[in-house]
């Protein structure tokens, strides 16, 4: 399946994907992936994209490619907001729904998408439910990734991601071939600014105060899907899966799916590119 590059998304204004996406044989997937950070939202996210066709619509990788050093043309607004990302702060409201605002046409894209980070306050999710209402879709699922904190840590600690073509890497879970080095384009991986220490607790606070009042709205709407996000990153995507499958066809999802993925992995279909 073609994998669309998301330059719209990535780079907004007048910017079009250079492969937009194959419409699939369905209805396209429309999906919000919530979770404390380094739960594993963006490997989740292209292990379903790839599956699935849709587009992978994270607001953590607008800022990113924002901060770009050879980019000059950001406003002092912009500039402050990447301030607060390096520090682990959330980026105010007001701005992401600048740039999700922008980019309305990449929800309503014929392939479909998958939410990653966005939204993070009840007031985005508020924005979000008016955004799709205005471009006439609706959401499948929303799926809120659980596991112990302990673990969270150690996957965003041991996090390495790769300047060039954004592939992410695990120091032992997931290391590449050659120490350092990005197995698809060759450049030398880095570890996130955001990824300290300090960063990573001022994430992790904003998380709580922040994000997790999310649950309850979406909880509330019927919308939302537990996974736990123990196990490999193909034995998470195979309960997702099969959640999704299970909400589409309008049932409840089994709870063995959600609890014991690995048993289940069987039933899902293999993503394209099984690698995070
Ligand atoms: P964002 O980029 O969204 O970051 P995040 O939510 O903090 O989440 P991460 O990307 O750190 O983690 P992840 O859950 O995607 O995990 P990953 O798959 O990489 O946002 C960054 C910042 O931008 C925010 O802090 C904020 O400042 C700003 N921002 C963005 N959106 C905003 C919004 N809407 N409002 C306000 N501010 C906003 O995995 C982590 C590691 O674990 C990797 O090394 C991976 O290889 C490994 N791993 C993954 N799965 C497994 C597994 N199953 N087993 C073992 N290792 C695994
Ligand atoms: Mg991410």
């Amino acid at each position: 399946m073609n994998k669309p590059n998301r330059l719209a998304w990535l780079n907004g204004g007048d910017a079009a994907c250079s492969n937009p996406p194959d419409p699939p044989p369905g209805a396209p997937w429309r999906l919000v992936l919530l979770g404390a950070p380094g739960v594993g939202k963006g490997t989740q996210a292209e292990l379903l994209c790839a599956r699935l066709g849709a587009c992978h619509l994270s607001t953590g990788d607008i800022l990113r490619a924002a901060d770009d050093p050879s980019r000059c043309d950001r406003s002092p607004a912009l500039q402050a907001a990447l301030d607060l990302m390096r520090q682990g702060a959330l980026v105010s409201d007001e701005i992401i729904l600048n740039l999700v605002g922008e980019r309305g046409r990449c929800l309503r894209c014929c392939g479909g998408f998958v939410l990653d980070g966005f939204p993070r306050t009840v007031a985005q999710a508020e924005a979000l439910s008016a955004l799709l209402e205005r471009e006439g879709v609706a959401l499948d699922s929303v799926f809120n990734y659980e596991l112990p904190i302990d673990e969270v840590v150690s996957r965003l600690s041991g996090r390495r991601v790769c300047p060039e073509c954004k592939a992410v890497y695990h120091l032992t879970r997931h290391p590449p071939r050659r120490t350092g080095i990005c197995d698809r384009c060759g450049k030398r991986l880095r570890r996130r600014e955001d990824d300290r220490p300090e960063a990573i607790r001022t994430r992790m606070r904003a998380y709580e105060e922040s994000t997790k009042p999310l649950l309850d709205w979406y909880g509330s709407r019927g919308m939302l899907v537990t996974v736990p996000a123990h196990g490999t990153p193909n034995e998470i995507y195979a309960r997702t899966w099969i959640c999704g499958r299970a909400v589409r066809a309008g049932l409840t999802p089994p709870a063995g799916a959600a609890e014991h993925g690995a048993a289940v992995a069987g039933e899902a279909p293999a993503p394209p590119e099984p690698s995070p």
